[in-house]
């Protein structure tokens, strides 16, 4: 089975626009933050809040790893009806399912790890060494799993999460990856590093 409406190209094409974040005269490339709000290298190693304009995100694609919040990177995926359909479906396989280890605000403590279902925010680092995991979306038998439902892979050391970040049993990452404060500023507007006071 594949992941249907994915586009490998296109999420390339995201993930590699990223790295011109804030250049301007970039034509047709989904810059992700708002044309006014420019931060400069030390706003975002300081943690100041950012917005990023996910508008152009379509379902199975990720925007990231942006670095951004912390200077942590950042990953913002759009999840399909069909990852969604399967997500909690072998929760046995996960270390944590429920998510009480602590590693996401209370808002995003439910069966998604998120405000809205569709849409998933992480901190891009592994929980074990700080490796960056990959996105790995098919739904497919792959060469580190061959029951693997999409979600996200660390090559360093061989952890895997499933597509809300959930870290698997039985790999050295010790919890899930971490979902960073954020909130909605309008439909298309996600702002990461504050809560919009709704924490
Ligand atoms: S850093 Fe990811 S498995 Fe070790």
């Amino acid at each position: 089975m594949s992941d249907g409406s994915v586009n490998p190209g296109r999420r390339n094409f995201l993930i590699g626009a990223t790295t011109v974040v804030g250049t301007a005269g970039v034509v047709g490339v989904a810059v992700p933050f708002l044309g006014s709000f420019n931060p400069s290298a030390r706003t975002l190693a300081a943690g100041a809040p950012i917005k990023i304009d996910i508008g152009k995100l379509q379902p199975g694609e990720i925007l990231g790893p942006l670095r951004a919040w912390r200077d942590k990177p950042i990953f913002i995926i759009k999840r399909t009806e069909e990852m969604l359909a399967i997500l909690n479906s072998r929760n046995e396989r996960l270390a944590d399912p429920d998510s009480d280890r602590l590693q996401q605000p209370d808002y995003a403590k439910n069966d998604t790890r998120s405000i809205r279902p569709e849409v998933l925010v992480l901190i891009g680092l592994c929980t074990h060494l700080s490796c960056s995991p990959k996105f790995r979306p098919t739904i497919q038998p792959q060469d580190f799993d061959a029951n693997w439902l999409g979600g996200f892979y660390c090559p360093c050391h061989g952890s895997k999460f499933d597509m809300a970040g959930r870290v698997y049993s039985g790999v050295p990452a010790p919890s899930n990856l971490e979902v960073p404060p954020h909130y909605y500023e309008s439909d298309s507007v996600i702002v990461i590093g504050e809560d919009g006071g709704v924490a």
